[in-house]
Order: structure tokens, then sequence, then C-alpha cells
């Protein structure tokens, strides 16, 4: 029934910033993360041992079963506090819904939310529900972090392994369910995917040390390297032929599955993407493809980077893998991506 499904329905980064630069935001000291660095989540700190991550992600269904979707939406929520390396401890049901519709569903995209929360050990303790048009759900999500060990987006370092912990190509996959069919086999990977919490890599990437970190979520791939490559004042190579990808994506990009949002991270990411080599135009769009509950994009010093990706696979992240490095700025000259298609 909607018109874009999941993270691809987002508002377009450039109207929104432009939105947010006109507002004079009051803030005070304890404000660690706000949203000047487009990071995953605010930071707010308590006292010297505790700080509030707090995050808010609520979208459009993605499936047709509404608890599946429920689910999909709470996981997808929950991983912007894994993210910052934090751990979700409360939440708050948002819900948006047609009465005209059949009520039952609400009931089983509640239950979805419920019993992904339940996985993540956060409990949900309250909510909001609007009578509108169309179906949307999603979550208001706290969680806690040391103040000290925060996972921002800035702390790129040169010389740091790129690890990507969920296959690509979402958006286009959920439009061949929306537009056509998927076999059981690739639907199945699809949810699954976006099924899984981001706990584990999490986790991992903390015991790791790494230095940075965002999850990959409607800006695709290059939107939220390059928002991650301003903010660490470095550069990124991404190696496109390592790219971990659904089942299916390439057939599915041939058969033009493509969403809006491809067309507007395209944009969004014009003047900060540099092709290396032979540009594969299939491949390509992997890297504007909005995600619906993607995965964790971590910077991990080079010495640490076997033994995460051993960890992240052991703990169940199986298709994590290295997909680039980060370099050093030019001469004042950094946010770039660079897509190489050598190797
Ligand atoms: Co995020
Ligand atoms: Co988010
Ligand atoms: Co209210």
């Amino acid at each position: 029934m909607v018109k874009a499904a999941g993270c691809a329905a987002k508002i377009f980064p450039g109207i929104l910033s432009e939105a947010l630069r006109a507002i004079e935001w009051h803030s005070d000291e304890n404000v660690l993360v706000g949203f000047d660095g487009k990071d995953d989540a605010g930071v707010y700190r308590v006292n010297e041992e505790l700080a509030l991550i707090q995050t808010t992600d609520f979208f459009t269904p993605v499936v047709d079963d509404p608890y599946t979707f429920g689910q999909i939406a709470a996981a997808n929520a929950l991983s912007d506090v894994y993210a910052m390396g934090g751990r979700p401890v409360t939440a708050l049901n948002i819900l948006a819904f047609p009465q005209t519709e059949d009520i039952s569903i609400i009931k089983e995209i509640l239950r979805g939310g419920a019993d992904k929360t339940r996985e993540a050990d956060t409990v949900i303790i309250g909510g909001h529900s609007i009578d509108i048009p169309n179906i949307a759900y999603g979550l208001a999500v706290t969680g806690y972090v040391h103040p000290e060990r925060i996972i921002t987006n800035e702390g790129a370092k040169p010389g740091d392994v790129l690890i990507l912990t969920k296959a690509l190509g979402t958006g286009i996959m959920n439009n061949c369910i929306k537009f056509s069919s998927l076999d059981s086999e690739r639907s199945d990977a699809l949810l699954s995917s976006m099924l899984r919490l981001n706990r584990n890599a999490s986790e991992c990437m903390q015991r790791a040390e790494a230095n940075a970190c965002t999850d990959i979520t409607g800006f695709g791939l290059a939107g939220h390297a390059m928002q991650l490559a301003k903010a660490s004042e470095v550069n990124l190579r991404f190696f496109i032929n390592s790219l971990p990808l659904l089942q299916g994506v390439t057939d599915a990009i041939n058969a033009n599955m493509l969403t809006r949002g491809d067309r507007s991270n395209r944009d969004y990411t014009k003047d900060s993407l540099m092709t290396e080599g032979a540009r594969d135009t299939v491949l390509e769009h992997l890297l504007f493809d909005p995600q619906t509950s993607g995965g964790l994009l971590i910077s991990v010093p080079q010495k640490n980077c076997e033994r995460l990706l051993e960890e992240l696979k052991q703990g169940g992240d199986e298709v994590s893998s290295v997909v680039g490095e980060v370099l050093k700025p030019g001469k004042e000259v950094y946010g770039k991506i660079f897509a190489n298609y050598d190797n």
C-alpha cells in the first residue's frame, strides 16, 4: 500500500539539512553528541559514568506480514544505539494506523516490536499512536554508554580497515517483493538480514576498540560513509567487488528494481564520490541503495581487524567482510569516497 517502504521513505537529506540549518538549537555542556555531526543518535551525559543515547526511527511497512514488519522496525530502531557502542535499555512505541483497517494488524505489529525488543533485553515502557491514512511503526530508544566509550562517526583514522557486517541490497530486494516476487530462498535471506539485531556486531567492535562506526540505513553505503568521512576528516576507499550482497540483488538491479532513494542518495553524494578502475554500473547501485535495518560500518585499527572479523562471524554475523580502508586526507581535502573496481 505504501509509496516508499522502510528507510527508502526517508525525507531527502538535502531538504532536511536545509530545514535544520534554519533553526538555532539550544544546547548545553552535557550534550556529547548532537546533530551537527550527523551521527546515528544523540548522546547526553548524566554523570561521569553514564551517558544516555537517544534515537528514534519509524517507517512504513517493508513487508506484508505485520508481525515481521514490527520486528524489522524494532531491529532498525535499536540499531542506532548499537552503532554508538551502547546498550539499548528502554523504548517507546510509535505507531500510525488508519482505524478503518483491520485492527488485528496493530496487535501483530506491536507483538513483533515487543518480541524483538525482548531479544535485545530492552523494555518497552510506553508509546504513542495516531490515526492517519498510512501505517507506520518504530521506536524511540534510550541506551546506556560510558561517556568515554562512545563510538561516534568522527574517530576514523588513516590506516583503519572498514568492515561491513550485513549484506547490501535491502531496498532493491524489498522492491522485488512489492512489484514482483521473490523465491523463498532469496526472501528468507532478505528477511533474516533485516530481522537481525546489530547487537553482536556492536559488542564485537567494542572489544576490538573500533575507532568509528555508523549503521547503514536510508542514505545507503555511500551516504553514511560520506557522513563518517566528513566527520572524521578522512577519505575512504571501498573495494566494490568485496561488498557483501544479498542473494539475487544483481538480477533485481538488471530488472530495474531500484528505489527512489537510489537517485536521491546518488545526488546527495555526487560531489564526494570518485571512481577508480573500470566502473561497474550494476554493482554501483549498491552504494546508493537505501538499507532498512542494515549492518554496521566499522572503522577498526588494522591490528585488530582479523580478530574482529573472526568474532563477528562466530557470533552469527557471517557475511561480515572487509570492504575498504581509511585514507589520509589530502591537503584539506576530506570527506571523499573512492569507489575502487580493481580488486
Ligand atoms: Co544510524
Ligand atoms: Co536512525
Ligand atoms: Co502522546
